[in-house]
């Protein structure tokens, strides 16, 4: 949450941070603000509560020889400390005026910091956590900006990345960071420092994770980076093969859109190049020896609201073709409830970002355990993939949409590679099962574009049915987690009472909701368990709800039980999630629009949860 830029170079500040901050919006947008170095040599500093238009707006009413420089840093914000409030809006500047900082993250030693500060004089002008750390660095600022920060972060308790300039320190960005994300990106007479690499990708695709506890400064011409104490640390750069044009909107209206478009692609990319000729799946991202998964003795996965889904998907994969226990926990229980793991439990941690806390807490739980962690990740050298065991990349291409889709599809696919890896290995489905199973997989890019240009009627509907403040959504078996995933989607875009509910417990109480027209979603892909679905379909229809049946191509049984009919091809029941996937997202997407929500940016949201 809060996305941060920073920049020195040869380019206006001003175009590259504002650029960049468009990027990184997803991560928060209650507030947004920049500080540049003016080439006469003055801090401005211009922030704004609200969207990052605000800021535009403010931009273009300031004179321009006060914006005119080719240093500067940019926040966007997702509040935690103090209202979302122009005074509470970063940069936060010292009592000179001369040092403009800005920070991701919570401290948590903050109250205690500022009244140090206050009590020795400081005014302090906001109610963030942040100001502190600029009034900090003024304590002990002697010439050296980089010093500063690196003194000043051994006060701070709590997570942060901080990005600072200073007004007689020309050409210079500190940066620093602890348990959140900063990434270097390293350009021809030109350098960034940034929350995640979108924000320099149309400048450079030459990138550096900052680790813990490092601090860099940042110049035209070069990067320096040093642990607290100022000894130099290397470190590896990576390239960013994302495309630019996957971070632009590409004439859609809402990212969200162009990112349900793109889950064809998405999947076969995540899905590509992984069956070996010998028929064995090619999954070195696991890192773990045939030995060692023939000794598993359970698996635990872990994950938070829509990736969770996900995991829930997981369980039945591994379960029935590996034949191994798995529990799936929503990360932020999970390491409060004490689990029992050990070096035969395999722990997957899912996580589009690589950044959520409550995952990445359990991450360093259960490696404490000794449970051998596999994070599923879109994002490369995010925290979660580096601090697991091993990292398998769904290469899904960046979701800026704050509601996940793709991303969601990409896990999809990427859990069923790992249950049928853990499969044949243990010897529960041979080559031939594998490469059946692999193939059925493989078709799915070309079935989910089926759908998509299915969704018409879809979009029709939920036009009809968006005044509506209560929807249902059931499902059994893999539709059960879908259920979930299209209720999450249509509270947090639509901001409506969704409940996803496995079908079969519907008339144990939620049975009561149902009143005359109330819109349910019954999620069922032909499956053993259809003909109890068309039961259940049936109790509910006599109590007048309005039924949205989505079902398979021929699968006829629900059709006289159902208001709308959404169809889909055919496909493995097992597969099915990721076929049913996508008229939720469609539905919900549509549903919000129509209300004239902004589906990319829902309210209250962030993208990347970097607070526990
Ligand atoms: C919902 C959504 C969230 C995320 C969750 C985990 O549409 O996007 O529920 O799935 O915050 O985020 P990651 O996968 O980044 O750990």
């Amino acid at each position: 949450m809060c996305g941060i830029v920073g920049y020195v170079g040869d380019k206006p500040a001003l175009d590259v941070v504002m650029a960049g901050l468009s990027r990184l919006e997803y991560r928060g947008y209650d507030s947004a603000g920049i500080a540049v170095r003016t080439a006469a040599g003055e801090l401005t500093v211009v922030r704004r509560a609200g969207k990052l238009a605000n800021l535009r707006e403010a931009l273009d009413g300031t004179p321009s020889e006060t914006l005119d420089g080719t240093m500067g840093i940019g926040h966007t914000r997702w509040a935690t400390h103090g209202a979302p409030t122009d005074r509470n809006a970063h940069p936060h500047v010292d009592c000179t005026g001369a040092i403009a900082v800005v920070h991701n993250g919570t401290l948590e030693n903050f109250t205690e910091l500022r009244d140090g500060l206050e009590h020795r004089g400081h005014a302090l002008a906001s109610e963030t956590d942040t100001e502190a750390v600029a009034h900090l660095i003024e304590e002990r600022y002697a010439g050296d900006l980089a010093a500063a920060v690196r003194e000043v972060c051994g006060d701070l308790d709590g997570s942060f990345v901080l990005v600072v300039t200073h007004r007689d320190e020309p050409d210079v960005v500190v940066g620093a960071r602890r348990n959140l994300p900063l990434v270097l990106g390293l350009g021809d007479g030109e350098n960034f420092l940034a929350s995640d690499v979108t924000a320099f990708i149309a400048h450079t695709r030459s990138a550096r994770v900052v680790e813990q506890d490092q601090v860099v400064t940042l110049r035209r011409d070069g990067v320096t980076v040093t642990d607290l104490a100022g000894s130099p640390v290397d470190g590896a750069t990576f390239y960013v093969d994302w495309d630019t044009a996957a971070a632009e909107k590409a004439g859609y209206e809402y990212f969200m859109l162009k990112e349900i478009d793109e889950q064809p692609a998405a999947v076969r990319e995540t899905v590509g190049g992984r069956l070996g000729p010998d028929g064995r799946l090619t999954l070195d991202e696991l890192a773990m020896s045939d030995e060692d998964i023939q000794g598993l003795t359970q698996v635990v996965v872990v994950g938070c609201g829509s990736t969770y889904h996900s995991g829930l998907v997981a369980k039945y994969a591994i379960e029935r073709w590996a034949r191994l226990p798995v529990q799936v926990e929503i990360a932020s229980e999970f390491r409060y409830r004490d689990p029992v793991l050990d070096r035969h439990t395999l722990v997957v941690a899912i996580s589009q970002s690589g950044e959520t806390a409550d995952t990445l807490e359990a991450v360093r739980h259960a490696r404490r355990l000794r449970a051998w962690v596999l994070a599923v990740s879109n994002t490369v050298g995010s925290s979660i993939a580096r601090e697991s065991d091993a990292a398998f990349y769904t290469r899904g291409g960046p979701e800026v949409a704050v509601a996940s889709t793709k991303a969601v599809m990409t896990q999809l696919a990427a859990v069923y590679l790992v249950g049928l890896h853990l499969a044949h290995v243990r010897g529960f489905r041979d080559d031939d099962e594998v490469r059946s199973h692999f193939g059925d997989l493989a078709a799915t890019p070309a079935q989910i574009a089926d759908v998509l240009g299915r969704m018409d009627p879809v979009r029709k509907l939920a036009r009809e049915i968006a005044s509506h403040e209560r929807v249902m959504f059931l499902g059994r078996h893999v539709g059960y987690p879908m259920a979930l995933e299209g209720a999450l989607k249509l509270k947090e875009l639509a901001y409506v009472s969704a409940e996803g509910l496995p079908a079969g417990e519907i008339k144990h109480g939620p049975i009561a909701l149902i009143e005359k027209g109330t819109p349910v979603v019954v999620i069922a892909p032909r499956h053993a368990l259809t003909a109890k679905i068309v039961t259940n379909v049936q109790e509910i229809r006599a109590r007048g709800a309005r039924t949205i049946v989505i079902a398979t191509d021929g699968d006829d049984s629900l059709a006289p039980h159902a208001d709308h009919l959404i169809r889909i091809p055919d496909i493995k029941s097992l597969l099915s999630p990721m076929l049913t996937l996508v008229p939720m997202q469609v539905l919900s997407a549509e549903f919000a629009m129509a209300r004239g929500l902004d589906i990319d940016q829902p309210r209250n949201l962030a993208k990347s949860v970097t607070v526990e």
